[in-house]
């Protein structure tokens, strides 16, 4: 079963026709809220929001081992992972649509491996790959099929937040060759890679970074919400197409 896990701006999946919820409980405690059971177009699917359904858990808060847990104790086969960031490489506009192939984790103090506890084997992933290639190009169909513009590759950079990035920062990041930044890409993928579960996330570029464009005299969230929710409808579009909806299958209009 496909599983979603929405970031800021997709707290709800509105073409989920939900059957049922379920609180998980893991080793590692609390996912972010309850898992919402459903279909698209006839397809199984469950949704977890990441920042819980309130929208109240910060990036370096929220229990990517507990979220990451639940998904594979209740079979996900595939993860696609929605997540707003900031753009950095100059192409890049709000509203844009990013589906990066690379990722630099400059996170710290996260619990970002299940491979630590009493009697754990000594355990190193591949990684090289951070995301899964077919999961990528079912994406990336998705949006050929729908006429749906996708910014083809990309590297990610994983900061620790909550606060934004200085100017300077994001030259940083610019010169270690990231192209979006934003603070939940890790630990969740590689997580997911330790869990053996296909994963590829969905960026929405919410923002100039610090210092670019727009931005480059601070970041001002609160106006570029209209852009982000019209974005968010793109998405959505997206994993209705990558789940086999046809253009008959429209979104029920159900909110998880
Ligand atoms: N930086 C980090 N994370 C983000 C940003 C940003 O500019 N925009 C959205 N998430």
């Amino acid at each position: 079963m496909l599983a979603i896990i929405g970031g800021s701006g997709l707290t709800t999946l509105s073409n989920l026709d939900v059957s049922h919820r379920e609180v998980a409980r893991t080793p590692y405690g609390e996912p972010s809220g309850a898992l919402v059971f459903g279909q698209i177009c006839g397809q199984p699917a469950m949704f977890l929001p990441r920042h819980g359904y309130g929208h109240s858990i910060p990036p370096h808060m929220v229990n990517y081992r507990a979220n990451l847990w639940a998904l594979h104790h209740h079979q996900a086969t595939g993860i696609i992972s929605v997540a707003s960031v900031g753009g950095i490489r100059g192409d890049l506009d709000p509203g844009d649509i990013v589906v990066p192939d690379q990722i630099i984790d400059y996170t710290w103090g996260r619990h970002s491996t299940f491979f630590d506890g009493v009697g754990s084997p000594v355990t190193h992933v591949d990684f090289t790959e951070p995301y899964d290639a077919d999961l990528r190009q079912r994406i990336i169909k998705a949006g050929e099929e729908l006429g749906v513009a996708i910014k083809v590759g990309g590297v990610y950079a994983a900061t620790q937040g909550p606060r934004l990035e200085t100017a300077a920062e994001v030259n940083r990041l610019e010169r270690d060759g990231a192209d979006v930044v934003g603070m939940t890409g890790m630990p969740e993928a590689v997580l997911a890679r330790e869990l053996g579960i296909p994963y590829a996330a969905i960026n929405v570029v919410a923002n100039h970074a610090a210092g670019r464009g727009h931005s480059s005299n601070g970041i001002h969230f609160e106006s570029l919400e209209p852009v982000l929710q019209e974005a968010m409808g793109r998405v959505r579009s997206l994993i209705e197409r990558l789940v086999g909806c046809q253009d008959a299958c429209r979104p029920l209009g159900m909110s998880v």
